[in-house]
């Protein structure tokens, strides 16, 4: 028969079980119902990666940010004649068996069409911060038997890929809406591959406009560490693409260290 003292310790040990424990079976709880109601209001899609460093490690930033008001840019038939996903393609050298990632891929542009280019053996992940547009993206990826593309929701201050899984990140007229951009970018830097870069495309106007002006995409890009490897203004509208290399995950500055630029 169990003594006072070894029913008191045992009592002990029960509390702080359930002190330990409690907080991990609420997160279950709210985790699961979470997902009842994302499964109820349509499909669930799933981070691909870990949570890495929150937007509050940087320094405030202080310059417009546009709105999120469509999931494309330009109606497709206006976009496919001016052929800039060639000219992107070609710039960034996108090719057969690459792993690209779509940042912002809205309703899939370019994802579609990324998809037969890097081939059966490659793939292209398509993220997004919002998980409505995510949906229609995945259910236009079945209809067209994409097999190669995966889905992918990120929070605004992190794409959420996994590590060391994409050779080409390209971001298409999505910065001027990124609410934390460098946060985004340095949250991004661990998912590319040694060598890796980056493809922003944009308009040569105001952020609040729905464009980047290139000189404050240059000094945002810089302050995380990224460098400039090529500028090509895109034939057929005014746009541009901006390459970086990326920085490996060493060569960051630490994130309250990051320089604030001004637009
Ligand atoms: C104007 S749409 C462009 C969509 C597509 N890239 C295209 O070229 O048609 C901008 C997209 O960026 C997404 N976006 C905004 N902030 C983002 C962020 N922090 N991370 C990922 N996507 C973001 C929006 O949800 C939207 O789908």
């Amino acid at each position: 028969m169990p003594s006072r003292s070894e029913d008191r310790v045992a009592a002990l040990r029960h509390a702080a079980f359930s002190c330990a424990t409690a907080p991990i079976f609420v997160a279950t709880v709210l985790g699961t119902v979470l997902a009842s109601i994302l499964a109820i209001a349509g499909e669930e899609i799933p981070f691909l990666g870990p949570s890495r460093v929150p937007a509050s490690a940087f320094p405030k930033f202080d310059r417009p940010v546009a709105n999120i008001i469509s999931p494309i840019w330009g109606t497709e038939e206006e976009r496919d004649a001016a052929d800039g996903v060639g000219q992107v393609v070609r710039w960034l050298g996108i090719s057969s068996t690459m792993t690209v990632a779509d940042i912002g891929a809205g309703s899939g542009y370019y994802t579609v069409r990324l998809s037969p280019i890097v081939g059966p053996n490659g793939r292209v992940i398509a993220e997004d911060v919002r998980a409505d547009y995510l949906q229609g993206l995945r259910q236009r990826v079945r209809d067209l038997g994409l097999k190669n593309v995966v889905i992918g929701l990120g929070e605004p201050h992190d794409p959420r890929l996994p590590s060391g899984s994409i050779y080409v990140a390209i971001l298409v007229h999505a910065y001027h809406e990124i609410a934390q951009p460098y946060a985004l970018l340095y949250n991004l830097a661990p998912a590319l591959k040694s060598g890796g870069r980056i493809g922003i495309v944009d308009a040569t106007k105001k952020t609040l406009e729905h464009g980047t002006p290139p000189t404050l995409l240059r000094c945002e890009l810089a302050s995380v560490g990224y460098q400039e490897i090529g500028f090509h203004p895109l034939s057929g509208s005014d746009t541009y693409l901006a390459i970086f290399a990326t920085p490996s995950v060493s060569g960051r500055p630490e994130p309250e260290s990051v320089t604030v630029c001004k637009e």
